[in-house]
C-alpha cells in the first residue's frame, strides 16, 4: 500500500511513519507547502518523494491512500478534495476543527463512497479490546463512570493548538480523547454536556475540565489541559471495582493497566506491546484496501457523536466564560 502524507507535520514524522513501517506500507509520498522544506522532511524521514502542493499529491495515481495531518481547520477541505479524487483517507483527529465542517466531511464521505477513518488509533489497540472484554465480563460491575486526563505542557507559542483560526484549543487538541473514549464505552447517545475552561494564547481554551452525562446517570469526566505535564490517567469506574489505565490512548512499553474489583486481589496487566501506537489501525486500513478485512472505525459510522459532544463542550465552556475572565 503507497501512501501519500499531506504536511510536512511533527505527528507524521514521529507516529505515523513508524507506525506504517511496522504495518509493512510504503512512505511514497510527502506533499508540503515549500519545496525546500519537504524536500528536506522526505530526505530525513526515508519518504520516496518530495511533491510541492497538496492537489498534485492528491491526483497522483500513484498513490494507493492519504494520511491527512495537517491543522484542523484545513482538514474539512483536503479531506473533502482527496475524497472527490477517489482516494481513501486517514485524517488526523479531531475529523475537523468545527460541527459544521464534520457534517460537510461525512457527507462527501457518504456521497462518494470512498473510505475515510479519523485517527483515534486507540479502538485498534489490544489493550482496548483487553478492557473491554473485562467490561462485557462483569469484571468491575456496571460501568458508572469515566474520569478521563489528556494533559501535555505545550512550550512554543507559535504552535497550532493556540490558534482560534486553525480550530487549535485543548478540547479539540486531546479533549477529544475522554469524548470518544466514552462514546465508545457507554454509546453514542449522551444526554447532557458542560464544561469550562481558561482561556490563552490566540483565544482558545488552554485548560478545560468537563462532563458528558449518559443515560442512567452514568457520565464522563473529563480533564484536558495544554498546560501541564503529560497525564492520561484513566479511571472506570464500577458498581464492582474500578480499572485503572495509565494511558488508554497511546500506550507505550512502560504503561498498564490495573483492575481492582471488590474482593479481589488487584490484578495489573501491560498496556502495550512493541509495536508503535499507529501500527494496528494502520493494517486494519491496508488490510480493508486489500479486500481482506470489513472496515472497523469508518468515519461515517463514528464520527459524527464526537464532533456533537465537541460541540456542546465547547459551547458550554463559552457559554461559562465570564467577561472579566483573565487570558492566560
Ligand atoms: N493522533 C494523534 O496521536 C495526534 C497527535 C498529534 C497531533 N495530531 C493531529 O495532527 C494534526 C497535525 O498536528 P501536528 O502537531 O503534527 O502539526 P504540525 O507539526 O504543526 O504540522 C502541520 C503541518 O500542516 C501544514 N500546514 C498547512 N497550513 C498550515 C498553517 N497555516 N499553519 C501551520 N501548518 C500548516 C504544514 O506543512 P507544510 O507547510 O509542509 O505544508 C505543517 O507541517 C492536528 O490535527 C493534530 O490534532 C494527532
Amino acid at each position: 500500500m503507497r501512501w501519500g502524507i499531506i504536511g510536512t507535520a511533527n505527528i507524521a514524522r514521529s507516529a505515523f511513519l513508524p507506525g506504517l513501517r511496522r504495518a509493512g506500507g510504503v512512505a511514497a509520498a510527502v506533499a508540503g507547502r515549500d519545496a525546500g522544506r519537504t524536500g528536506q522532511y522526505a530526505r530525513e524521514h526515508g519518504i520516496e518523494r518530495a511533491v510541492t502542493g497538496y492537489l498534485r499529491l492528491i491526483e497522483d495515481p500513484a498513490v494507493d491512500a492519504l494520511y491527512i495531518p495537517l491543522p484542523n481547520s484545513l482538514h474539512a477541505e483536503w479531506t473533502i478534495r482527496a475524497l472527490e479524487a477517489g482516494k481513501p483517507v486517514l485524517c488526523e483527529k479531531p475529523l475537523c476543527g468545527t460541527l459544521a465542517d464534520t457534517e460537510r466531511v461525512l457527507a462527501v464521505a457518504s456521497d462518494t463512497g470512498t473510505l475515510l477513518w479519523e485517527a483515534f488509533v486507540f479502538p485498534f489497540h489490544a489493550q482496548f479490546s483487553q478492557v473491554t472484554r473485562l467490561l462485557a465480563d462483569g469484571a468491575i460491575g456496571e460501568l458508572r463512570e469515566i474520569q478521563s486526563n489528556f494533559h501535555f505542557n505545550l512550550s512554543r507559542p507559535d504552535n497550532i493548538r493556540l490558534s482560534r483560526e486553525l480550530d487549535g484549543g485543548a478540547l479539540n487538541d486531546v479533549g477529544c480523547y475522554p469524548v470518544r473514549l466514552a462514546l465508545e464505552l457507554f454509546g453514542p447517545g449522551y444526554e447532557s454536556a458542560w464544561a469550562a475552561a481558561e482561556w490563552g494564547g490566540q483565544d482558545v481554551d488552554t485548560e478545560t475540565r468537563g462532563s458528558l452525562g449518559f443515560a442512567g446517570g452514568r457520565r464522563l469526566l473529563l480533564s484536558c489541559s495544554m498546560r501541564r505535564s503529560y497525564d492520561t490517567f484513566t479511571s472506570l469506574q464500577g458498581t464492582g471495582g474500578q480499572i485503572h489505565l495509565s494511558n488508554p490512548f497511546h500506550p507505550g512499553r512502560a504503561d498498564r493497566f490495573e483492575v481492582l474489583a471488590a474482593g479481589a486481589e488487584p490484578r495489573s496487566y501491560p498496556a502495550a506491546g512493541d509495536e508503535p501506537s499507529f501500527t494496528a489501525a494502520i493494517r486494519h486500513i491496508q488490510a480493508v484496501l486489500h479486500g481482506e478485512e470489513a472496515p472497523r472505525q469508518l468515519a461515517t459510522e463514528v464520527s459524527l457523536p464526537s464532533a456533537l459532544a465537541l460541540h456542546d463542550l465547547a459551547e458550554s465552556a463559552a457559554a461559562a466564560r465570564l467577561p472579566s475572565a483573565p487570558h492566560q
